[in-house]
């Protein structure tokens, strides 16, 4: 029998830092406010498009695996915002990367998007139609985002992970999986005209930025993340006991603890970045995976949980058995181009498009 091991692994931020004292200077927010409500500290705001996010993840990834780039047989994008939609954005990643034996598709499952592509292109490594295949998670949610509006602006960044799988016949990778969605409810969270939605180049500002009630995605996230955990595990012929760690998507440090909670898991069994890079949709998983390893939170052969909640309105969790290496074979020179403007500088398009926030108007 083939299963999908993940052999490689990498991530990309932006280096430039949005803290939670920099919101402070534009709207009516605190440090303490956003911290007790949703454990961030501070979020990256790119100063390149998603694609250079995502090619430098990418080099990572395949040299923490060994593989050339030509090996790959499939490259999936897992995002909300890709650079452009004709071509999709892998088509992109993959001309950068010369994979010229692969395939290359966009995923788009907002925040649950990693998870969902991590499902799919492990069943088709297991149904023997790919071999190597390059899974990215990346945002530039900051293009979305209204600075005028403190519920939103708040919690979002960007990013970029990356992994690299091939098959394996030890029973390692996505052993058990839960994908769910609730499309009536997609309104509550959404981008109401990004797409073909609005009228053609007349963007409407009021339209085109992250809408969220908040606390009704919040009570949704708490319940399907939950329950898709536990029932991944279940599948997977595991008990709660076994679960080694809970990579959980970073949207809200308290949908996170609910989590934890229901499964029992004690904070040594929860990987927790979110205070360093807010809430970076279909990125989070891959960069949390890559720092989880770094930072020896993996063990070989480990029972990982993933889980995640977003727009759509989106679940999914998997029970992934971590295989026998946890440390890159090698490692890419690949960097992000320095950094030349300042974070107000980043964001003027966004106060151009949207608004200049209450407090920079004087
Ligand atoms: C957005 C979120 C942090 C808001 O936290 P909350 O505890 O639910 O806060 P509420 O929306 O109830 O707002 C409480 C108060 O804080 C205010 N507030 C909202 N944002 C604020 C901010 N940045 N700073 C200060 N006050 C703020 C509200 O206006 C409200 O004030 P009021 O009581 O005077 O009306 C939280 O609901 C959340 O994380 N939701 C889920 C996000 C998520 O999971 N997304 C899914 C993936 S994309």
């Amino acid at each position: 029998m083939r299963f999908a091991e993940i052999v490689g692994w990498g991530k990309a931020l932006p280096p430039t830092v949005l803290t939670n004292d920099d919101l402070s200077k534009m709207v009516d927010t605190s440090d303490e406010w956003i911290t007790t409500r949703t454990g961030i500290k501070e979020r990256r705001i790119s100063h390149v498009g998603a694609t250079e996010m995502a090619v430098v993840a990418a080099r990572r990834a395949l040299a923490a695996a060994d593989m050339d780039p030509a090996e790959l047989d499939l490259v999936v994008n897992a995002t909300c915002t890709p650079e452009t939609l004709i071509p999709a954005s892998a088509s992109h990643v993959q001309a950068r990367l010369a994979a010229r034996n692969a395939g290359a598709m966009d995923l788009n499952a907002n925040c649950s998007g990693f998870v969902y592509g991590l499902v799919t292109v492990s069943d088709m490594i297991k149904a023997g139609s790919v071999d190597n295949v390059l899974l990215v998670g990346v945002e530039k949610l900051s293009y979305l985002v209204d600075y005028t509006d403190r519920s939103t602006c708040v919690l979002f960044g960007d990013g970029a992970g990356a992994v690299v799988l091939t098959p394996s016949d030890r029973p390692v990778g996505v052993l058990s999986s839960e994908l769910g969605v609730d499309g009536e409810a997609a309104d509550i969270l959404c981008v109401p005209e990004f797409g073909t939605a609005g009228r053609p180049g007349r963007p409407d500002p009021r339209r085109s930025g992250i809408y969220m009630e908040g606390q009704e995605v919040f009570r949704r996230a708490v319940t399907k993340m939950g329950e898709a955990s536990v029932a991944v595990v279940e599948k997977a012929g595991w008990e709660l006991t076994d679960v080694d760690l809970l990579i959980p998507h970073q949207a809200n440090l308290r949908i996170i603890d609910a989590t934890a909670r229901r499964m029992g898991l004690p904070a040594s069994k929860v990987f927790v970045n979110i205070h360093a890079y807010g809430n970076t949709s279909a990125a989070t998983i891959p960069v949390a995976i890559t720092e989880a390893l770094e930072q020896e939170m993996i063990r070989p052969g480990a029972n990982l949980v993933l889980a995640a909640f977003g727009g759509g309105l989106t679940w999914a969790a998997a029970a992934v058995k971590w295989g026998e290496r946890t440390t890159p074979l090698s490692v890419s020179d690949a960097e992000l181009p320095p950094v030349t403007q300042t974070v107000w500088e980043l964001l003027q398009p966004n106060f151009e498009f949207y608004g200049l926030p209450e407090k920079l108007r004087d």
